[in-house]
């Protein structure tokens, strides 16, 4: 396991982000046992751990240390060196392997961890899909997140917040791609109509009292089409497939807690409102026709949006606006 906090950077951690500010220029080890306080002999020694977690440092007597190449492996210096979050990666745990991150996050929440702490894994033994699902989780290729809020809102509130994970990845994917991302009501995320991540926010509460709210972001960032199981109940893709290359997974991590971070405090500030006005915009479905399956219950008519609540609106053929708090939406 490894384990960061951000208040405290690590020498490694310290190190990544001098090289950030001065992308493919060298940095003398001089200046890196001045910034960090430590000698040289020691700035050497974290050098050479980075170069044995995947990192290609080129070393020049005359001139220092240049980053060349950094590993697609998620480990917390790399996803914190200068994140820039207010509250979401203030610490942060990279696992090799979990049963499930959400299961882990919810240890940590039980146990007191501080809002802002951030959960991946490489892979998951046990990944939890919506209605007990499984989630396929294979090692090295996509992201598997949890992050652990403690908001102060009421338990009544909290489903909310699965809609700012989802405007948070379509931005992300956006950003990293180029592509343009679809959500589909509740917590699907989709790209060419197919889904491409999946949202799990799981809770601990009290009558009146939200203790910790976990969300869980599972993102299909380079999986092949073969690594996907047979029966999938809604097509499934990932950004590499989409995109026709791989995609960076740190790359990815980073700008999705960013924009996880922007709209938390967007969502402390402003109420749901703004996140929901944003979720819609993304919705393909807004303002069309639709068939919701609501436990074999069918109903049709055109999707309107999104109640205060987060609750889907329907209005059907005869005027009247339904309020559907579960149920699978396709277009009619
Ligand atoms: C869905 O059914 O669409 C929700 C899938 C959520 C998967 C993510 S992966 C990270 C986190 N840990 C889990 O066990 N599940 C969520």
């Amino acid at each position: 396991m490894h384990f960061n906090y951000m208040k405290k950077p690590a020498p490694r951690e310290a190190i990544l982000s001098l090289f950030s500010q001065k992308p493919k220029s060298f940095v003398s080890g001089a200046r890196i046992s001045a910034e960090l306080g430590i000698s040289r002999t020691a700035v050497w020694k974290h050098i050479s751990s980075l170069r044995q977690a995947g990192y290609n440092i080129e070393a020049i007597p005359s001139r220092g240390y240049q980053l060349k190449r950094s590993p697609d492996i998620l480990m917390p210096e790399a996803i914190q060196a200068d994140l820039g979050c207010r509250v979401i990666g203030s610490r942060v745990c990279c696992l090799d392997a979990v049963d499930s991150t959400n299961l882990q996050a919810c240890r940590f929440g039980d146990d007191g961890e501080s809002e802002g702490l951030v959960i991946v894994a490489d892979q998951q033994s046990s990944g939890k899909g919506r209605v007990g699902r499984r989630w396929e989780s294979p090692s090295g290729v996509n992201l598997y997140a949890s992050i652990l809020l403690r908001p102060a809102i009421l338990p009544f509130d909290a489903p909310k917040l699965t809609f700012l994970s989802a405007v948070a990845v379509c931005r992300a994917i956006l950003s990293v791609t180029g592509l343009r991302a679809t959500v589909k009501w509740p917590n699907d995320v989709l790209l060419n109509g197919r889904k491409v991540a999946g949202l799990l926010n799981e809770m601990s509460a009290e009558t009146d009292r939200v203790n910790y709210v976990v969300l869980g972001i599972g993102v299909n960032l380079n999986m092949r089409n073969d690594q996907f199981p047979e029966d999938l109940r809604y097509p499934a893709t990932s950004l590499a497939i989409a995109k026709g290359s791989p995609v960076s997974r740190l790359d990815f991590t980073r700008i999705l807690l960013q924009e996880i971070d922007t709209l938390y405090q967007l969502f402390l500030e402003k109420g749901s409102g703004p996140v929901f006005v944003a979720w819609e915009q993304l919705c393909e479905m807004t303002g069309k026709s639709v068939r919701v399956d609501c436990n074999g219950l069918q109903i049709e008519g055109v999707m309107t949006g999104l109640a205060e609540d987060g609750a889907l609106l329907v209005c059907t053929a005869t005027g009247k606006v339904e309020r559907i708090y579960a149920g699978d939406v396709r277009p009619a």
